[in-house]
């Protein structure tokens, strides 16, 4: 199964999914629109709204159909747009720059440090006048830098965006990822923690993001379609609702969070246990361990040519090959192939005419490039071939299918590093 979530579905689902089928109402706003409340709508799109602000520490939250629409929506809330510069690492899901790409906005790709995360000093490397955001991404479950990223972002008058599609239930020494930058976005898809087939969430705790964001998901409406819209909508908005049926699957999945993050982390300290004390063998940083979602375990090995063998030997690929997750693998942003042939955002006046010229290429991040190159992940509980975690354990699996796996692992990588 794809991810943890997904794994557990069952009986919990299948009660809330059957409330909202039986009271007949599946769109977010019944069909009253603000008239008398029928008991039969469940509201269940704004009852996980509320539980996800609150989890988050955050006043607000707008629920939407993707990760991707979560990310978009949040950089439409922030105001970013034509002529801007965002900083986002090239270690991501090709989400995090194709929504800032359908923003008008330029991804500027930054090299990832031993987090797997964007590295806060080559971030102060890609500042220039036009940029207007960080967008931190936390892959494979595990916060970024949150601490010196908002630093930079606060010291130079920046935004920062939290893409935490990987990381739903992770916390930076104990806040929850998304509530440390300006906004934060969420995924529900199938690979996700918890997944209701697919979905998103943008959490923020600022009012006029909020309404925006809002806004933005909902064709220019205010928030929850509340008072008179005809000469008040802000902007041309969009359709990225979220409905009652998904919500009630995520209301379900909502609630087995702490259960999941259990698991995976007792599995995660037992594997890692088993590998701890391989010459040559080292884990990825972790910012905050009593923080990660622990959905994987990434390994670094000594160079390439022991990695590219212990990946063949157990079926897998190493990180750098992973097609969906690396800048040098993304033809269509290296080549920027939009949908029309100008080529904008890349080569449009409001960009250019403020001196930016964008290229990109294979080997523009040597550190990134060879940090994947000698790197694993195994599966913990996210078993996503776009991640090359193909190995490993999952949601189902106890300690005995760990220690096994493990063992497994353990006998291939010393064989490879012992034959050096
Ligand atoms: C880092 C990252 N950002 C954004 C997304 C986009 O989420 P979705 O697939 O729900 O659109 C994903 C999903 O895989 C992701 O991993």
């Amino acid at each position: 199964m794809p991810g943890p979530g997904m794994d557990l579905i069952g009986e919990e689902e299948i009660q809330e999914v059957m409330e909202v089928l039986r009271g007949g109402y599946l769109f977010r706003y019944g069909i009253s629109l603000g008239a008398d409340v029928d008991p039969r709508f469940k509201g269940k799109v704004y009852q996980v709204e509320r539980e996800i602000a609150e989890y988050c520490g955050l006043r607000h939250a707008v629920a939407v159909n993707s990760g991707t629409s979560a990310l978009l929506t949040a950089l439409a809330g922030l105001g970013i747009g034509p002529g801007d510069e965002v900083i986002v690492q090239g270690y991501t899901f090709i989400a995090s720059l194709s929504s800032i790409v359908y923003s008008r906005a330029i991804p500027v790709l930054a090299e990832v440090d031993r987090t797997f995360n964007l590295d806060p000093d080559d971030v102060k490397k890609k500042i220039t006048p036009r940029t207007r955001a960080i967008m931190a991404v936390h892959m494979m479950g595990n916060p970024a830098r949150l601490n010196e990223l908002r630093a930079i972002a606060d010291e130079r008058g920046l935004l920062l965006i939290e893409d935490c599609c990987q990381a739903f239930g992770a916390t930076y020494h104990g806040r929850p990822v998304g509530s440390i930058g300006h906004a934060g976005a969420f995924s529900f898809n199938v690979y996700k923690t918890i997944t209701s087939g697919d979905g998103g969430m943008v959490v923020t705790d600022d009012e006029q993001v909020y309404t925006r964001c809002f806004a933005f998901h909902d064709q220019g409406h205010s928030p929850l379609r509340t008072g008179v819209e005809i000469g008040k909508r802000p902007f041309i908005g969009l359709d990225f609702r979220f409905t009652e049926l998904q919500a009630a699957v995520l209301i379900a999945q909502f609630r087995k969070l702490p259960q999941i993050l259990t698991h995976l982390r007792t599995n995660k300290r037992r594997y890692k246990e088993i590998l701890s004390d391989i010459p040559g063998l080292e884990f990825r940083e972790i910012t905050d361990p009593q923080g990660e979602c622990a959905t994987m375990l990434t390994v670094i090995l000594p160079n390439e040519t022991v990695a590219r063998r212990i990946a063949h030997d157990l079926g897998t690929k190493v990180a750098a090959d992973a097609g969906w997750h690396v800048y040098s693998n993304m033809e269509q942003i290296l080549e920027q192939r939009t949908i029309t042939p100008e080529k904008c955002p890349f080569t449009c006046s409001p960009y250019t005419s403020r001196g930016g010229e964008m290229r990109y290429a294979k080997g523009m991040l040597p550190r990134t490039d060879e940090l994947l190159a000698r790197s694993l992940n195994i599966s913990i509980g996210v078993s996503d071939p776009g991640l090359s975690s193909a190995f490993g354990v999952t949601m189902k699996d106890g300690l005995d299918v760990v220690e096994e796996r493990a063992t497994r692992f353990r006998q291939v990588a010393l064989q490879h590093l012992n034959a050096r």
